[in-house]
Formats: structure tokens, C-alpha cells, sequence
């Protein structure tokens, strides 16, 4: 299964690059037009110097008297990311839903998680696909903010239900599958007559290049966004919060500031407040999700008496050291997960601030609480990690 995970990703990761790679450099390309005086037909053009070569590209306005024989068309770079991710859910999520998808402690059976999942990610397409349809589709401003409102919506609604990662990377694949959808549905479609209608030698319909610039621009400004959820699984203080749906919408906001200076500042700097203000932003976020605005009356009392190793070690042989070991009794691992083994008391306090980020502060260790830890034994690690974790 690791090996499996470890292929699917690195494909997905790669294919990825490459799809968000092109369409960044489409977009500066647009941006960075000489558009002053072009050469008749033509939208503008520009020089580049890369890899030793010089470029010259020239961006027609509408489309070339006749056809070039050798069109490149960027699609497979979408679809393959798209077709690796629904991969790389299936063996991270779907393989193993009590550990890895649903919420500690749900009521709900695996295959109706991961039919919640699925039907996310269709009922979310058709929902967008409509709303950009119907008459919000000419005002963008009102449809950005209803999708904004109705993503973290559902993003609140996974976090009642899935664990942390499963919310996050769910509504992740939801925004990454609208963006694909855009690229088969539409964009992909109107490029297409665009260019039966120059091979037939008939006058392109002028608005076939605009029926995909709504869906576009969502795309472009989807992408930051979902490169966070898409590197989350490494920050526990953003998916392991008991508030990592508000967490998501500020990361959100951030991200969507900073790329709308990317987007604009080829003709004014006008927004560049953005990246300072999203800078102070991350830094109010570190903030409020630190572990102070975190512990609990009870960690309080128990860090006043005082506490006692052995009890610590003996809550940590039971609830984490099935996986966590040199020999998991666990059956799902024949190694000890991340390479963390808790077996002495020598490694569990070189440990302990990982723990604490694991188990007290962000609680989503153990993986699925399937070993049922308690408040009480995470306040009484967390009390015993803020005496300055003692073995003696
Ligand atoms: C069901 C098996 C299981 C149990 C029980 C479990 N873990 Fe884990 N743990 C994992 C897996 C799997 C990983 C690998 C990373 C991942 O998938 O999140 C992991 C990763 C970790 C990490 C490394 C994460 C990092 O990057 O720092 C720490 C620390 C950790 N667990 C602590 C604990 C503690 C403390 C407990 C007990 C309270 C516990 N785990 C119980 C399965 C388990």
C-alpha cells in the first residue's frame, strides 16, 4: 500500500506541476503582452529568453488565416492530475475510511463515507456548472462570493463528518474537479469549434474564446487555494483544529489576494497591499490556532498536581504503542508509522513535541481514535509535556 500511495502521488504531484506550470505561464504570457502596434491580425506579441534560447511568441487575435500543422493543446496535463487524485483518494481515504476518512468517534459505516465523498465531488460540479449558467454567470463578483460561501460550507459540513484531512482534501478535490470540469466541459469544447471553423475556412463565431473566460478566471484563482489543501496534510495546526473550517476560508481569502496581485500587477501595483496584509494574516492565524488558546480547565488542574511519568507511559503503550512501535501489534502496520516509536521512555520524551502537536493540541493522533484515547489522558500528557517532560 505505501509503495502504491508513493507512486499514485508522485504521478499526481507531477502531473500537477505540469498542468498548474502551464497555465501560470499562459496567464503571465496574456499578461505580458506587447500589445502596442501588433503586426495586422494580431493581439500582441513577446520575447523571452530561456534555457539558453530566445523566443519570439505572437498571440493572434482571433485565430490564423489557415491552420498550422502542429497544434499543441494542453488538456492531458488537467485530466491526468485530475484521474491520479480521485487514484490517490481512493488509497489514502477510501482503502481504509475508519482511519483515515471519517471523524473519531462517527456513527457513520465506511461505505457511506466514502459515498458522501464521492457524491460530493459530482453534486459539486453540477452546482457550480449551473450557477455559472444561470444569470449570476454575468455578475462575477456575486457568483465568486455565493461559491466562496458554499465551498466553506461544505468544507464545515466534511468537518462534522470526516476527520480533519478527510474535510480538507474533500473540499479540495471538489475545487480541483470543477477546475477539470472547466477544462473538458468548456474550455476544451469552444477551443474546438474555434478550430473546426478555421480548418472548414469558415469566420470563427468571435464569441467562442469569451464562453470559456468566466470558467478561466475561476480556474486561476481556485489554484492557490487548493495547493494549500493539497500540502495541509502537513500542518496538523490547520486541519487537526476544532475550527479548521474558519482556518480554510482565512487561507482562502489570503491566497485569492495574493494571486489577484499576480494577476494585476503587469498594469498597476495597485494591489500589492495584498501581500503584506496576506503575510499579517498568516501570522493572526499562527496565533490564534497556538496551543495557548487551546488547553482546557482540566489540563490546568492536572498541570497544578503535578504529574507522573509512569501513568503517561502506561496511557502511551496503550493507545499508541499498537502502531507506534518497534512491532506494531497492530495488523494495518508492519512497520511503525512516520518512522515514530514509542516504545521507551527515552524515545517518547525526544518525542514528546510531536506528540504534543499530535495528540494534545490537535488531537488527531491516534489516526481515527481508534485506540479511544480520552480528554483526560491528553490532558494529562499535555500536563505533563508543559512540566518539561520528565522520565523521573
Ligand atoms: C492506528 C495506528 C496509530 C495509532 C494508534 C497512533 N498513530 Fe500516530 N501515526 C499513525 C500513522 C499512520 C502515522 C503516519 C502519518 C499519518 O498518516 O498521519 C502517524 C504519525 C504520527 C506522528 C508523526 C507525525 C509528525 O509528522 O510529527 C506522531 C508524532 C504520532 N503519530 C504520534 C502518535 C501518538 C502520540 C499516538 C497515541 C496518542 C499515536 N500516534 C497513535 C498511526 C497511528
Amino acid at each position: 500500500m505505501e509503495w502504491l500511495n508513493l507512486s499514485v502521488r508522485w504521478v499526481h504531484m507531477i502531473t500537477g506541476v505540469a498542468w498548474i506550470g502551464a497555465s501560470f505561464y499562459f496567464v503571465w504570457l496574456e499578461n505580458n503582452l506587447n500589445r502596442i502596434n501588433p503586426r495586422d491580425g494580431l493581439a500582441g506579441d513577446l520575447w523571452a529568453i530561456h534555457g539558453g534560447g530566445i523566443y519570439h511568441l505572437e498571440k493572434y487575435k482571433l485565430a490564423p488565416p489557415t491552420m498550422p500543422d502542429n497544434l499543441h493543446w494542453f488538456k492531458w496535463e488537467a485530466y491526468s492530475t485530475w484521474m491520479s487524485g480521485v487514484a490517490l483518494m481512493g488509497v489514502v481515504f477510501y482503502a481504509n475510511p475508519t482511519l483515515y476518512l471519517l471523524a473519531p468517534g462517527s456513527s457513520l459505516s465506511g461505505v457511506e463515507g466514502i459515498a458522501i465523498g464521492i457524491g460530493s465531488l459530482i453534486a459539486g460540479w453540477f452546482i457550480y456548472d449551473v450557477l455559472c449558467d444561470s444569470p449570476l454567470g454575468k455578475r462575477p463578483a456575486l457568483l465568486g462570493l455565493i461559491l466562496f460561501v458554499l465551498l466553506i460550507g461544505a468544507a464545515f459540513g466534511f468537518s462534522k463528518v470526516f476527520s480533519g484531512r478527510g474535510a480538507y482534501l474533500h473540499v479540495g478535490a471538489i475545487i480541483g474537479t470543477i477546475m477539470v470540469g472547466n477544462v473538458f466541459r468548456i474550455i476544451m469544447p469552444a477551443q474546438r469549434a474555434l478550430v473546426a471553423a478555421i480548418a472548414d475556412g469558415r469566420t470563427p463565431d468571435p464569441s467562442l474564446p469569451a464562453k470559456g473566460l468566466l470558467r478561466s478566471r475561476h480556474n486561476n484563482y481556485f489554484t492557490l487555494p487548493v495547493l494549500f489543501i493539497m500540502i495541509s496534510n502537513h500542518f496538523p495546526s490547520t486541519y487537526g483544529s476544532q475550527y479548521n473550517w474558519l482556518i480554510l476560508a482565512g487561507i482562502a481569502v489570503l491566497a485569492v489576494l495574493v494571486r489577484h496581485y499576480f494577476n494585476t500587477r503587469h498594469n498597476s501595483h495597485a494591489f500589492a497591499w495584498t501581500l503584506p496584509v496576506a503575510a499579517l494574516g498568516m501570522i493572526c492565524l499562527a496565533y490564534v490556532t497556538g496551543p495557548a488558546q487551546m488547553s482546557t480547565d482540566a489540563a490546568s488542574a492536572a498541570r497544578a498536581s503535578g504529574v507522573d511519568f509512569n501513568k503517561v507511559h502506561s496511557v502511551i503503550q496503550e493507545r499508541c504503542a499498537v502502531c507506534h512501535s518497534a512491532k506494531p501489534t497492530s495488523p494495518l502496520f508492519s512497520t511503525a508509522p512516520a518512522g515514530v516509536m514509542l516504545d521507551t521512555p527515552q524515545q517518547i520524551q525526544q518525542l514528546a513535541p510531536r506528540i504534543q502537536a499530535q495528540a494534545v493540541i490537535s488531537q488527531i493522533m491516534p489516526l481515527g481514535n481508534i485506540t479511544q484515547m480520552t480528554q483526560q489522558e491528553r490532558d494529562l500528557i499535555g500536563a505533563w509535556i508543559d512540566k518539561g517532560a520528565q522520565t523521573h
